[in-house]
């Protein structure tokens, strides 16, 4: 065989790898992702030597200019990767040889792969995670924009599923923004942990040369260099991190998707859905089915599942490097692509959905919604215990079922049957539109219709500050 065509540990094997065995050794066809990463490390790497005088200028600046050509390359599509050079940073090198020569072999002086490909996906999960805020940012603004122009939409809150106090869609729609939030704040901490620089611990033990790894970690945008070698090449947490806000990131997609398939259906019909996000049936023509929410809902497993298997692959491995660690790349990758993509579907969604407000409003009223008020206004007005006042309001609860009548069906007569010193004030109680509060926002929020909006438009403006 050539020494061109030689895998960089061709000199010490009589045979070639086997075609079997390379289809699954090689992943190139994944770890190509890293291109960016790889070169740029490198090229950190190479400036790195020279200023240390570990080799000359002149090598240097071949050495960077064969990468920029690389990286050209790349980006313009005129790259052949092969699987026979395993995964994108022996393709890199293999290709630098080709373009400069001999020198290229000076390029790998005081590294291995093992902390090459930790700088490389750690750059990228860096990048990756900003890439997820940016799109939570945007989703954050959506629910924003439609929280605003629902403030007085009146709707059932639900526990159980079962009716259970009238809320304004806003303040239910706000609820999402601090789940999403605080995903923010998990990438945003999970970049904290990632910002240690791997580049210098060679393949497990450090190097003898007299390398600068403040240098580089700095160039390379991280805090500081790692502190134990062994520990930086067997490290994947930064991985597992990313996993796991990915998944919880997704479990609160999933559960706004559910939330409108449940609001779209013909049962609760809350909500209505532009025709853009529906799709039609090819048997029953009046079908207009909301599968985008469902796509979203359903994908939730696959981020579940790469964050299984990675916790799977990494709990049996002694330190330091295996290569079961390769299949890491696949897995975040994988997530990343689901989770992005989910989080652009769901704030289109959010977009394309209105409220049915008759409906909310004709909904809130059933289902006795305005009983705990009505225990609240005995407690406020004749004082009461809180228990007594719940059983006043149960007994006129069961009158009202007894007669098939929502609460405010009832008259004055008929609510007076269950406590007679009542003055005719009380019936406003029964009324939704009186009857629903932000106290889950505020808690010591007094109940009334200015105090809500004054309110709601307080964690607009700060909502729209902090995003
Ligand atoms: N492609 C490998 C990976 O992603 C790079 C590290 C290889 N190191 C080794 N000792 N075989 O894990």
């Amino acid at each position: 065989m050539k020494n061109k065509n030689k895998t960089v540990w061709g000199h010490r094997f009589n045979n070639q790898t086997s075609k079997i065995f390379e289809n699954i050794g090689s992943s190139i066809d994944v770890d190509k992702r890293l291109f960016e990463e790889d070169i740029f490390a490198s090229i950190i790497h190479t400036q790195m030597l020279v200023k240390q005088k570990i080799i000359d200028k002149k090598k240097g600046s071949k050495i960077i200019g064969g990468l920029k050509k690389i990286r050209t390359e790349i980006r313009r599509n005129k790259f052949k990767f092969k699987k026979k050079y395993e995964d994108i940073h022996l393709n890199i090198e293999k290709r630098l040889f080709e373009i400069i020569g001999e020198n290229a072999g000076y390029l790998h002086i005081a590294r291995s792969r093992n902390d090459q490909v930790i700088t490389d996906f750690k750059l990228w999960t860096k990048k990756a995670s900003l890439e997820i805020i940016s799109k939570i940012n945007d989703l954050i603004k959506s629910i924003l924009k439609k929280s605003e122009s629902n403030i007085n939409t009146i709707m059932p809150g639900f526990t159980h599923l079962k009716n259970a106090q009238p809320i304004s869609f806003a303040h239910y729609l706000l609820a999402y923004i601090e789940m999403f939030k605080r995903d923010k704040k998990r990438f945003y901490s999970n970049i904290d942990y990632i910002n240690e620089c791997p580049l210098g611990v060679g393949a497990l033990a450090g190097t003898s040369y007299k390398i600068d790894r403040k240098f580089t970690s700095k160039k390379l945008g991280f805090k500081k260099p790692t502190s134990n070698s062994i520990d930086t090449v067997s490290d994947r947490d930064f991985a597992l991190d990313f996993l796991s806000s990915a998944s919880i990131c997704a479990v609160h997609i999933s559960r706004l998707a559910e939330e409108l398939i449940i609001w779209n259906s013909d049962i609760f019909k809350l909500i209505k859905i532009n025709d853009k996000m529906l799709t039609g049936s090819s048997i029953m023509p009046q079908k207009k089915n909301p599968d985008p929410a469902e796509l979203i809902r359903g994908r939730t497993g696959k981020n579940f599942g790469s964050l299984q298997a990675m916790l799977t692959t990494l709990k049996g491995l002694p330190l330091s490097y295996y290569k079961d660690m390769q299949e890491d790349k696949s897995l975040v990758f994988n997530s990343y692509d689901i989770l992005l993509e989910s989080i652009i579907i769901a704030n289109e969604l959010i977009k394309n959905l209105s409220a049915n407000k008759k409906r909310m409003i004709t909904l809130s009223s059933e289902g006795y919604t305005t009983a705990t008020d009505f225990a609240d206004y005995l407690v406020q007005n004749k004082n009461l215990s809180f228990r007594d006042a719940y059983k006043i309001s149960a007994k006129l609860v069961n009158y009202a079922e007894k007669k098939k009548k929502k609460l405010n069906e009832l008259s004055f007569n008929e609510v007076k049957r269950i406590r007679n010193d009542l003055k005719k004030d009380v019936m406003k109680i029964f009324d939704v539109i009186n009857a629903f509060s932000t106290v889950g926002i505020f808690t010591f929020c007094p109940i009334s219709p200015f105090s809500i909006q004054f309110n709601l438009v307080g964690v607009f403006i700060f909502n729209f500050i902090i995003c």
